[in-house]
This record gives C-alpha cells, sequence and structure tokens, in this order.
C-alpha cells in the first residue's frame, strides 16, 4: 500500500492534510517533525512527504526544523506555508517577516507547473501567513505569485521539491484538491489502494489470527466508533466477542432498547445489557455541580463495567473504539506514547486485561463511517451525532431526578421528530435542555408553573466552533406547540442563539 507521510510542525491543518490525501484512496500518516528521522522514513517506504504548517517563524531560535539531508533521499516533498518556508531555508534560500501578515482569500497566478496542472492561471488561495520568502534558493524556480506575495509557489522539478504558500488542504483554496491531487498522482505517482473494503478484510483476517480462541470484551455505547468497532471484530471472532451495553439511564427516550435490538437481534452480536440507572440517579442524588456529574458517571461506569467483566470470568483482551484523532491527539504521532493510551474510551488505566485491542486506530471519522455503512449498519447509528457520555445529565441543569430525565427524553424526542419531519432544515447537532428555571404560564384558564426548556441547535464542520442553526421560525413554533402540550410539566420553550466560542454546544 503506498503511504504519504505529513510531517507535522505544529500545524492547525496537519489532520485537514491527512484526510485530503485519504480522501483521495492514499493512505497517510501524521508524524510531528521531532519523533521520526531520515533512516525511520526510508525505512518506511513513503511515496511522497507533505511539511505541514506551523506557527512558528523558520528563523527564530529553535524553531521546528528537519535534517536537510531530506532534500535528498530521493522522495518527493510539498512544503505548506511553514512547510515551504522550512524548505527554503533548508536549500539555503532566505524568509523574512513581512510588513503587513496576509490572511484570507488571496487571487494568486500560476505560471505552469505539475502542481497546476488543470488549475486556472488565476485562482482563489486561503493565505495565513506573516513571513514570507524573500530569496529562492539557487536550485529553485517561482512558479506562482500574488499581488503582495513575490512567491507563492516554487519548485525543484529535479528533485522534486515543491512549496506553496497558502494551504490547498482548505476548502477556500478553489482548487486546493487539484492541487494535492497533482502532487500525489503526477509527481509521487501514488496509487489508490486505500479503499475501506480493503480495510475490512485485512482487519478481519488479521482479527481473526490474532483472536483465535480468546474472548474480547468491548464496551458498546452505541455511538459510532464503539459501534463499527463491534460489527468488526463481531465479522472475526462471532460470540467471542463479549459487548458489555451500560445503560445509565441518562439516553434519549428509546435509544437504550434501540442499541440493543439493533446488535442483538438483527446482527446477532452477544451483547449483555447492564440496566444500572438506578445506581447512577442514586450517585448523582442532589448532585448540580457539572464537573462533579462528570465524574460520577464515569467512575460509576468503571465500577459497572468492571462488576460485570468480573462475572464473565478471566478474559484477556479489551476492545476499544479508538480512533487516529485520538491517536495523533494523545501522542502527536509517537507510537511509544499511542501504546501506553489505552483510557480514550474512558476505562481505567490499571484495568486488567492482558491487550487492548483497537481496530479503528487508522482511521478517520470519515472512513469509519464508511467501514460502518459497509458492513451494514443503519444509517441512523452511522450518521449519528454525537452524544455525550454522561448523556442528559449535562442536559438536565441542577440536580437530576427520574421525573426531570423523563420529561427531557419525552421533549427532546418531539424535537428531534419534528427535524427529522423538516426535511430540507440542516443542523449537525441539535437537543433539548432541561433548564433549572420555573415560568409562569397559562393553559385553558388555568395558572401554570412549570420548568423552562432551551431548545439547541448548532452548525459545525468540527464541533470545535459552532453557529447556532436559523432553524424556521415555523418549525421553532411547532416543536414550541407541541412540547408546551404534550409534555408535562414545561410551560415555556426557548431557543439558544450563542454560538461557539463563547457558548459551548452543550449546556454543562
Ligand atoms: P462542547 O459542549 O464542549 O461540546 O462544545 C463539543 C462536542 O462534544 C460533545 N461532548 C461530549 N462527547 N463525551 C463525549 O463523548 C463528553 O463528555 C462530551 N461532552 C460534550 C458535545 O455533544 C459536542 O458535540
Amino acid at each position: 500500500m503506498d503511504k504519504i507521510l505529513v510531517l507535522d510542525f505544529g500545524g492547525q491543518y496537519s489532520q485537514l492534510i491527512a484526510r485530503r490525501v485519504r480522501e483521495q484512496h492514499i493512505y497517510a500518516q501524521i508524524v510531528a517533525y521531532n519523533r521520526i528521522d531520515i533512516d525511520e522514513i526510508l525505512a518506511r517506504e513513503y511515496k511522497g512527504i507533505i511539511f505541514t504548517g506551523g506557527p512558528n517563524s523558520v528563523y527564530e531560535e529553535g524553531a521546528p526544523s528537519f535534517d536537510k539531508k531530506i532534500l535528498d533521499i530521493g522522495i518527493p516533498i510539498l512544503g505548506i506555508c511553514y512547510g515551504a518556508q522550512l524548505l527554503t531555508q533548508l536549500a539555503k534560500g532566505d524568509v523574512s517577516k513581512a510588513q503587513n501578515r496576509e490572511y484570507g482569500k488571496i487571487v494568486f497566478h500560476h505560471e505552469g507547473s505539475v502542481l497546476f496542472e488543470d488549475v486556472p492561471e488565476n485562482s482563489v488561495c486561503w493565505m495565513s501567513h506573516s513571513d514570507y520568502i524573500s530569496r529562492l534558493p539557487d536550485t529553485f524556480v517561482n512558479t506562482a505569485h500574488s499581488e503582495n506575495c513575490p512567491s507563492v509557489a516554487f519548485e525543484d522539478p529535479a528533485r522534486r521539491l515543491y512549496g506553496v504558500q497558502f494551504h490547498p488542504e482548505v476548502n477556500h483554496t478553489e482548487y486546493g484538491r487539484q492541487i494535492l491531487s497533482n502532487f500525489l498522482f503526477k509527481v509521487c505517482e501514488a496509487k489508490s489502494d486505500w479503499l475501506m473494503d480493503d480495510f475490512i478484510e485485512r482487519s478481519v483476517a488479521e482479527f481473526r489470527k490474532r483472536l483465535s480462541g480468546e474472548k474480547v470484551l468491548l464496551a458498546l455505547s452505541g455511538g459510532v466508533d464503539s459501534s463499527v468497532t463491534a460489527m468488526l471484530l463481531n465479522k472475526a471472532i462471532g460470540h467471542d466477542l463479549v459487548c458489555v451495553f451500560v445503560d445509565h439511564g441518562l439516553l434519549r427516550k428509546g435509544e437504550a432498547d434501540y442499541i440493543e435490538k439493533t446488535f442483538r437481534e438483527r446482527f446477532d452480536l452477544n451483547v449483555i445489557r447492564v440496566n444500572a440507572s438506578d445506581r447512577f440517579l442514586e450517585k448523582l442524588k442532589e448532585v448540580k455541580e457539572p464537573e462533579q456529574k462528570r465524574k460520577i458517571i464515569g467512575n460509576e461506569f468503571i465500577q459497572v463495567f468492571e462488576e460485570e467483566a468480573g462475572k464473565l470470568g478471566q478474559i484477556g483482551y479489551l476492545a476499544q473504539g479508538t480512533i487516529y484523532p485520538d491517536v495523533i491527539e494523545s501522542g502527536k504521532g509517537d507510537s511509544a506514547v499511542i501504546k501506553s493510551h489505552h483510557n480514550v474510551g474512558g476505562l481505567p488505566k490499571d484495568i486488567s486485561f492482558r491487550e487492548i485491542v483497537e481496530p479503528l486506530r487508522d482511521l478517520f471519522k470519515d472512513e469509519v463511517r464508511e467501514v460502518g455503512v459497509r458492513l451494514g449498519l443503519p444509517e441512523d447509528l452511522v450518521y449519528r451525532q454525537p452524544f455525550p457520555g454522561p448523556g442528559l445529565a449535562v442536559r438536565i441543569i441542577g440536580e437530576i431526578t427520574e421525573e426531570k430525565i423523563r420529561i427531557l427524553q419525552d421533549a427532546d424526542a418531539i424535537f428531534r421528530e419534528e427535524m427529522k419531519r423538516a426535511e430540507t432544515v440542516r443542523s449537525d447537532q441539535f437537543f433539548a435542555v432541561l433548564t433549572d428555571l420555573h415560568a409562569v404560564g397559562v393553559m385553558g384558564d388555568q395558572r401554570t408553573y412549570g420548568n423552562v426548556l432551551a431548545l439547541r441547535a448548532v452548525s459545525t464542520d468540527d464541533f470545535m466552533t459552532a453557529e447556532w442553526s436559523r432553524l424556521p421560525y415555523d418549525l421553532l413554533e411547532t416543536v414550541s406547540n407541541r412540547i408546551t402540550n404534550e409534555v408535562k410539566g414545561i410551560s415555556r420553550v426557548v431557543y439558544d442563539i450563542t454560538s461557539k466560542p463563547p457558548g459551548t454546544i452543550e449546556w454543562e
């Protein structure tokens, strides 16, 4: 399988670069610049290297750099932003501070290059830099410029070194995908052989062999990652995979039954459902502070899980739904650090298993979803919105009671139903929040005094920042009418118009 190395210099788009490469069905690995050397790069036989952006200036003392011999090992390199400046510096050109920071959409003009095949002479790119290349190395030729930037792109075709000052990986760069694809296919001559069907086949064969005769335990939450992990391992080892589904009583309406039914009945997985809602409620009694709620739920979850594991006797393997961004974020691509990172799924480090099995640790979320679809998981599970581990506990402000859970589940179900009905309305995550406020209302001739319920809906690409969704007033009206009419205990519905930042998506 052909591989591309994304050499990370601390850029905010490093993962996006790797995803863009994978979109072309070429396997990309992100490794921090200080976690790999030339010998290792050669040993791994990469077809190409991409130097990412980064927040530093290449001329600063101690700025991230790399052995300049990398320019001469015969592997093509594409430098992006900081990466392009570093290429320049390593090849003995000059990088200087620009008078003005260049930020945003800029029109650039290219003068022809394999990198710009099928890209119009003038097009828009995304810039974000305060340094610029003031003198190119002798062996480099300039291939693009903009009004304020003399060197937007350059190359040394003999050594197959290419640099772009802009970010081809972000959508704002009109022909970014084309430019990356030119580098990958025309310069690196990489093959598109990273395919999810092959991944499934390979993984199933590998785990069948590795886990033969063993039992494996998995905490199944019904979230995308644990669900796809379950399906994949079930295909490999069938009922030797034991899925423990802890129902903490804080899931959305009907969800616990749906998860159990889907996996046990439809896909014949070995699922043990633990109904632990009383235990969780007891522990959460009178607790109001959000962080404390999270801690209690996390700890109780581990306890329940360990108790169940204990009942099953000695099980050597624990499976987890760790995915590639978890791996990168926990170790910045360093495999030594990654191996000790076993508690991504919220389980304790010292849990007594011989080995951890992480079938999805090489996959980005969109790849996990594709694997899920190919394994036959229903779309509503695969394209599920994120749901916090502590569940509705962080959507009930203040103390949690059985009654409040019921109210929130009912109201949330109505909101979801109406959103589903309004097919054309787009929102990436939406849910109801039960506030701890009360308000006066009137119903018929009766004065009511009930809870205030908030509706939250956001539009986002990455859940790190989000805009509140501009839901149609008519839809909000229908939801509000239905909730106040149908859910006993709610007298008022409000809509949250806070974006993130400054708000977070969840209320607690
Ligand atoms: P915030 O509230 O921080 O949420 O803006 C960002 C995204 O993360 C989800 N979220 C969680 N997911 N465990 C999870 O698995 C959690 O404890 C948790 N808390 C928040 C949230 O729903 C949103 O999509």
